[in-house]
């Protein structure tokens, strides 16, 4: 089937396309480039054999979604990855946020009603759950409450595609919460290079086991965890891609709304997660005790069971295997997709 993948070179999109591919799907790429390299796509290409049809555009502006629909119009589904992601950023400048966030959404979901295309995934967060919920956070747990403008403007998007599906049982809709993802191909072809300094664990120990950080700040031991460190649930990018092919595989048989978490259902914590990295690659990442940052949870982790009854689908990678990919990608690419 013919895959509109919104934010297509991005992080968590090109791998998706990698998956849609293996997967017999036929993705095609709309990406303004914000905060992506189109060599990504073409890394897809190298590791599948298959170009991927790209169109540099925004998501927020219907008349390129008009074309894009016009010129291909066998798209069965779509997948809406395009977003600002940067939670930080996001308390600076919520008005982009907010309006990149929502309008792309909005804009896409008009197109897509007019031309009689009503299968959509949308990419959301676990940063939608509330944070008094217990752990492991199930589909039905409490949401709200968000602690930034990002986190809200996917709760928000949610509440809008959910609207949508009840105003129209034509449509089918998979809101995807990802958990933590991590790693990169594990070709070394493909992964994360977030610009400047990385505010997200996994790109700022890889960096500085390569040299370029000087040593990790782990904010706060002190939590109530086993080992006092905060404790999430990673999960490899490729895993987290084969998780969008089988929610197409679930669009294409169900219509109304459905909501998966996409995690491991295994929590970890910063200084596992050193550790795992320094034993799967021989290096050593430095780090020191930093006091605790403002808005992080002692722990966080998905139910997965959902995804498993529903979907089909079960992380396969663990810990060593998205420390070793991350590494590999970082060494063979450590700047990104510039060089
Ligand atoms: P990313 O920044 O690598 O990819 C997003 C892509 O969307 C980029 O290529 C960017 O250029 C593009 N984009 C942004 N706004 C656009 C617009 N208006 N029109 C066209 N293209 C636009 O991020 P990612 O990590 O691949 O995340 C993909 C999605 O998953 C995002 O919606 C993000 O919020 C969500 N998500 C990511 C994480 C994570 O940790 N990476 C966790 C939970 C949810
Ligand atoms: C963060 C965002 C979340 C977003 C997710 C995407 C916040 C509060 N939450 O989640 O909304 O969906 O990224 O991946 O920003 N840590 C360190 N040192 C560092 C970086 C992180 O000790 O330099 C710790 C954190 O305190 C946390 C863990 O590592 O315990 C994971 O942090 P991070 O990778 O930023 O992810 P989240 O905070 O879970």
């Amino acid at each position: 089937m013919k895959v509109l993948v919104t934010g297509g070179a991005g992080y968590i999109g090109s791998h998706t396309c990698v998956a849609l591919i293996e997967a017999g799907h036929q993705p095609i790429a709309l990406d303004n480039l914000c905060n992506s390299n189109p060599e990504s796509l073409r890394r897809v290409a190298v590791i599948t054999g298959c170009e991927v049809p790209f169109i540099q555009g925004d998501v927020c502006d219907e008349a390129v979604l008009e074309q894009v629909f016009a010129a291909h119009s066998d798209i069965g589904c779509v997948i809406h990855f395009a977003g600002l992601k940067a939670v930080g950023e996001s308390v600076a400048k919520p008005l982009d946020y907010y309006r990149n966030n929502l309008l792309s959404t909005m804009s896409l979901v008009r197109v897509m009603g007019r031309h009689g295309v009503k299968k959509i995934i949308f990419s959301s967060s676990a940063t939608v759950y509330a944070a008094d919920n217990e752990m492991p956070l199930r589909e039905d747990s409490k949401t709200g409450s968000c602690t930034n403008p990002y986190g809200w403007s996917k709760y928000m998007c949610e509440q809008i595609l959910r609207d949508v599906a009840k105003a129209d049982s034509a449509w089918s809709v998979v809101l995807l919460r990802y958990f933590n993802p991590v790693g990169a191909h594990p070709s070394g072809l493909m992964g994360e290079h977030p610009n400047g300094i990385p505010s997200n664990l996994m790109p700022f120990i890889s960096q500085t086991a390569v040299g370029k950080r000087e040593k990790l700040s782990i904010f706060g031991n002190d939590y109530d965890t086993p080992d006092g460190t905060g404790v999430r649930d990673y999960i490899h990018v490729v895993d987290l891609a084969r998780g969008h092919v089988a929610a197409v595989d679930h669009l294409l048989r169900h219509s109304g709304e459905a909501v998966f978490n996409l995690g491991t259902g295994r929590g970890c914590s910063v200084l596992e997660l050193v550790h795992a990295f320094e034993e799967a690659n021989g290096v050593t990442v430095p780090y020191t005790i930093a006091p605790r940052r403002s808005g992080d949870l002692a722990t966080c982790y998905a139910d997965p069971t959902k995804s498993h009854t529903e979907l089909g689908w079960q992380a396969q990678y663990d810990r060593v295997d998205m420390c070793r990919d991350t590494w590999n990608w970082q060494r063979k690419n450590p700047n990104g997709y510039d060089e």
